[in-house]
C-alpha cells in the first residue's frame, strides 16, 4: 500500500513537473493588439479582400473592389456588422488573427493607408 502511495506521489510530480504553459500556444504569436503598422490598407486589408472576397463581390455583390467602395460599407456599417459581427463574410470565415487585424484597421479609421 505504502508503495503504491509512493509511486502516486512520484508519478504526480513528474506529471506536474513537466506540464509548463507556453506563452506562445496560449496567446499565439501573430495575436498581437499593438501591431497596428501590420494592418495597413494596402499591405493587408486590400490582398486580403482581393483573395477573401472578389471572386463573390465582383459579380453578386459588387460592394468592394477599391478603397472607396470598401469605405461605403464600412461606414455605413455593414462591413463590420457581416465580417466581425456575424463572422458570415466570407462564407468561409476568417482566421482570428485575420479579423484582429483587421479591427485594428477598423479602430484605427480604416484609412486609405
Ligand atoms: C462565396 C461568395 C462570397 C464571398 C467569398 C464573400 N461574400 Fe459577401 N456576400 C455574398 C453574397 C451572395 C451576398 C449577398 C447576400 C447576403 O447579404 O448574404 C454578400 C453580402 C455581403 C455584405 C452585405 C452587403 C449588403 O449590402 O447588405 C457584405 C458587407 C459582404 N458581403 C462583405 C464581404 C466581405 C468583406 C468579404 C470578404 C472578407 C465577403 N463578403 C466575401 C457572397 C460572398
Amino acid at each position: 500500500m505504502k508503495i503504491h502511495t509512493a509511486l502516486g506521489v512520484i508519478f504526480c510530480l513528474l506529471v506536474s513537473a513537466c506540464y509548463y504553459d507556453k506563452a506562445e500556444e496560449l496567446y499565439p504569436s501573430n495575436y498581437n493588439q499593438t501591431d497596428t503598422s501590420a494592418a495597413s490598407y494596402s499591405t493587408f486589408v486590400a490582398p486580403l479582400i482581393n483573395n477573401k472576397c472578389m471572386n463573390c463581390h465582383n459579380v453578386t455583390a459588387p460592394i468592394l473592389g477599391d478603397y472607396s467602395k470598401l469605405k461605403l460599407i464600412v461606414d455605413n456599417g455593414k462591413f463590420n456588422d457581416r465580417v466581425i459581427v456575424q463572422k458570415n463574410m466570407p462564407p468561409s470565415g476568417l482566421t482570428n488573427t485575420e479579423l484582429e487585424k483587421i479591427k485594428l484597421w477598423l479602430a484605427a479609421g480604416a484609412l486609405n493607408n
